[in-house]
């Protein structure tokens, strides 16, 4: 028998993925993943793209690279965070990574040690929460609201709470609720953390991908004592399947994420970089993130006009204005994972929202993405689920 890590204990494959590989089949109403909708992948432009490095640079394209990252995407990302996040920065201080994924796994790398706090909004996104499980912290959720996190928690936790060493925040279409931060909280939250100078993680891959009501700042663009990590990524906005996702931060706390990346990969995808770079160069991306919105806004408005009509009134559930997903709180008496089997009968699919908090509990919640379903399967999906709940009250 071999033997394994400690660590090892702390992870387990994430229950999302295992729920993926079950729903995956066509028959199945699927709200459990968080994928893109595959239609809206600009293939043909791709393949373009692609054809254009080959022909103009293959050998670097298939060549190894910096660990910075391709300069023309670098210079790319900067230009695009300055025009959509507030954020002033140059291709100097931007880090390509492998998906924002990657980011997050550096970032426990770089500040926690075991037994080290981490802050988290209540609940949070759980590809996070297992990247960090690996440096073996403890978590302390902040309580939220429909606003998100509630600064007069954060506040009092701080101030009661010793070794808290990173906080990690996702203020725009939170996975998995869906919330956004208004303009007020992210001024509150920017004052407190200057107070105790303990390092943010602001993952931001959905904030491009607002309906309606309007851009809020990144945290980092309000950051004036550079304690804002900023993790972007092209995966909701382009493709997922390049793997590419990038960090901003002041030059001493991105060195350290750099050294990280030398150790784990060398670097992210030359090809993958050189040819995203293109296609923006080629092609029109705020045109295409456009097109996104009006098709995820779409979607959303039906799934939540479907929750309004057909789920009991002893059920909470958010309106996002944008990104990927919605959150249902139900009773307290009800399990979401029982729920789950009973609607996998009727082929309909979500992920039952108790492994989104890492300390446990709140069952009775769920989430629901609405970007991968066509309409009318969305109606179907969501009156199933609404009746089985019906079927299941007290
Ligand atoms: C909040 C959040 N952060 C990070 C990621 C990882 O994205 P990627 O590695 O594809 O950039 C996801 C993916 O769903 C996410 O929801």
């Amino acid at each position: 028998m071999v033997e394994f890590s400690s660590r090892m204990d702390l992870l387990k494959g994430s229950e999302i993925r295992e729920l993926l590989k079950l729903t995956s089949r066509p028959d199945i109403i699927s709200f459990a993943g968080g994928l893109p909708a595959p239609e809206l992948f600009p293939v043909a432009q791709m393949e373009e793209a692609s054809k254009v490095v080959m022909e103009e640079n293959g050998r670097a394209a298939l060549q190894y690279s910096t660990t910075e990252g391709f300069p023309r995407l670098r210079q790319q990302i900067a230009e695009r965070m300055g025009a959509k996040n507030n954020i002033k920065t140059d291709a100097d201080h931007i880090l390509v990574t492998s998906g924002s994924q990657q980011g997050l796994d550096f970032a426990a790398r770089v500040f926690l040690n075991k037994g080290d706090v981490v802050l988290l909004e209540s609940p949070s996104y759980l590809g996070a929460i297992n990247a960090f499980k690996a440096c073996e912290p403890k978590f302390v959720e902040v309580p939220t609201d429909n606003g998100g996190m509630i600064m007069e928690e954060l506040d009092k936790i701080l101030a009661t709470t010793k070794n808290v060493k990173m906080i990690y925040v996702i203020p725009d279409f939170q996975n998995p609720t869906g919330r956004t931060w208004d303009l007020d909280r992210r001024h509150k939250f920017m004052e407190i953390i200057n107070k105790y100078e303990i390092p943010v993680i602001e993952d931001n891959p959905y904030g491009e991908l607002r309906f309606e009501g309007k851009s809020m700042p990144a945290l980092k663009s309000l950051d004036t004592k550079g304690l804002v990590v900023f993790l972007g990524t092209f995966s909701k906005i382009l493709a997922p399947g390049y793997r590419l996702g990038w960090v901003f931060a002041e030059t001493e706390i991105l060195s350290k994420f750099n050294f990280m990346e030398q150790a784990a990969s060398l670097q992210a995808s030359t090809i993958g970089q050189m040819e995203t770079s293109k296609w923006i160069d080629m092609f029109d991306l705020d045109a295409h993130v456009a097109e996104i919105r009006k098709v995820y806004g779409k979607r959303r408005s039906v799934m939540v006009d479907t929750m309004a009509k057909e789920l009991p009134d002893c059920c909470e559930f958010t309106r996002p204005d944008g990104g990927l997903f919605t959150w249902i709180v139900l009773p307290e008496y009800m399990d979401a994972k029982e729920l789950q089997m009973k609607c996998l009968e009727k082929k309909v699919a979500f992920v039952p929202g108790g492994s989104f908090f890492p300390n446990g509990g709140h069952e009775n919640t769920l989430r629901l993405n609405y970007s991968c379903m066509p309409e009318d399967k969305i109606v179907t999906g969501i009156t199933a689920l609404a009746q089985t709940i019906k079927e299941n009250l007290k």
